[in-house]
């Protein structure tokens, strides 16, 4: 079966093109956002260690890649610096590993961003999130997120979940889609 980021990857080529415009809300060593750039006319990248925007700026120069915008600040701000419509929006929440858990998301601007993230969304566009209960953070953080995506009204978002149900607190996905603004 799928890893959480490779499920979350192969649904997101079924709505990026080349003309579209998307967010990798977390950018970490820079991996998601090499994937959505070789999709995707422009991303925006956000990430609140400059340790992390520094080394994924080597990575994406490493590979040529010239259509990312990076911004060092939190993505519950996402609406200060994007004012148009994107059609894909990526979270893939917690801390990077091997890396510093203090700098993991945090519940509070989590439910903001992804708040802000649905109100970018273009109609049709899809948002990922990539959820880790298996620590005390994670778990606060996924609990929140998915209590706010059950509350979505229906006849504007479709939301699934891929989640293993025999191992709890593994990591899982939500998908969220844009049927109507
Ligand atoms: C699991 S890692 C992301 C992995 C990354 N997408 C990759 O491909 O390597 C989570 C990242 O979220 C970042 N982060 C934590 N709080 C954030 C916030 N409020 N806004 C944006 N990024 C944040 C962390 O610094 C960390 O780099």
């Amino acid at each position: 079966m799928d890893s959480i980021t490779s499920f979350n990857k192969s649904i997101l080529l079924k709505y990026i093109d080349s003309a579209s415009t998307v967010v990798d809300a977390t950018l970490g060593n820079g991996h998601d956002t090499l994937f959505l750039a070789e999709h995707a006319k422009e991303v925006h990248a956000f990430d609140v260690q400059e340790s992390a925007l520094n080394k994924a700026k080597k990575l994406l120069d490493d590979h040529g890649v010239t259509n990312v915008i990076f911004h060092g600040m939190s993505h519950h701000r996402m609406d200060e610096v994007i004012s148009k419509k994107v059609r894909v929006v990526m979270f893939n929440f917690g801390y990077l590993p091997g890396g510093d858990p203090t700098k993991t998301t945090k519940t509070h601007s989590s439910l903001i961003a992804l708040e802000k993230a649905l109100d970018r969304l273009e109609k049709g566009g899809v948002v990922t999130l990539a959820l880790y209960p298996g620590h005390k953070e994670g778990k606060k953080e996924a609990k929140a997120l998915e209590a706010y995506v059950s509350t979505l009204e229906m006849t504007r978002y479709q939301a699934i979940a891929y989640k293993p149900l025999n191992a709890i607190e593994s990591p899982y996905s939500i998908i969220i889609e844009k049927r109507k603004d």
